[in-house]
């Protein structure tokens, strides 16, 4: 049987894409950072590779960071650039985004950095310590600020009165799209959040559009995010 091609309703578009987690270091030697693991940041951009994007995909990346593996074909139109704190992934975003149509913001970005990180390791001791946190960089703030035509779709993980605090920030961050999800026990089997491969929410769009999107595979959570703003 002919293979069906997926329909090309991205070829005109250049995504700029954040994912994964940002890390904060304490010292030489330590970090902080968060569960994420740029799981739907590769879907979503694997989703628009199949759809005849081009990608800018900028990546946290911590250990057990997954990758966006671009579909046969669209290798070239995919291009990662790894970071580390959000101070880079918004360096290196801002640096993409002229170029960019839109702009999917899947980075679990530290909301906090350490304020005077230590250039060499930090000794044991057996007095306690306490570490100064400083607010982080916004980088899909940053992009905003400097956007110039691009549609924006952001994306919030609560604990939380889900589709209450997505619907602040959709509105708050003055964005054209948000998915809205629930982070439930890490990792656990048939949920939805951090470090598993299911996901479910709702998509909220500026013009008071919802979508509730059940539980599923996170490529099939992407194939319907694009669906609707494609
Ligand atoms: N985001 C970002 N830079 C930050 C914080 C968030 O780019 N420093 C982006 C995320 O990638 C996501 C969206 O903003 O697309 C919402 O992130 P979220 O952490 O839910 O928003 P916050 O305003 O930081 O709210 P909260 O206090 O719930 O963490
Ligand atoms: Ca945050």
């Amino acid at each position: 049987a002919a293979v069906v091609p997926p329909v090309q309703d991205l070829q005109d578009e250049r995504i700029l894409i954040t994912a994964g987690p940002t890390t904060t270091p304490i010292d030489a030697v330590r970090y902080i950072t968060n569960h994420s693991t740029g799981r739907m940041g590769a879907a979503m951009a694997e989703e628009a590779l199949r759809r005849g994007a081009v990608v800018d995909y900028v990546l946290g990346v911590d250990k057990g960071v997954v990758r966006p593996v671009p579909p046969r074909g669209s290798e070239s139109r995919l291009h990662v650039v790894e970071v580390r704190t959000a101070e880079e992934m918004a360096a290196a975003a801002l640096e993409r985004l002229p170029q960019a149509t839109g702009v999917v913001a899947t980075a679990a970005v530290m909301d906090y950095a350490v304020a005077s990180p230590s250039a060499s390791k930090l000794k044991r001791a057996s007095a306690a310590i306490a570490l100064d946190l400083v607010p982080s960089i916004d980088v899909l703030g940053s992009l905003k600020q400097a956007a110039n035509g691009q549609w924006f779709l952001g994306f919030a993980a609560e604990t939380d009165n889900v589709e209450e605090h997505g619907a602040g920030k959709l509105k708050g961050k003055g964005l054209d799209f948000l998915f809205a999800n629930a982070v439930s026990k890490l990792g656990a089997a048939g949920q939805t959040g951090f470090a598993v491969n299911t996901n479910a929410g709702v998509l909220l769009s500026a013009n008071g559009e919802r979508h509730e999107l059940g539980l599923g595979a996170k490529a099939d959570i992407a194939r319907q995010i694009w669906d609707r703003i494609a």
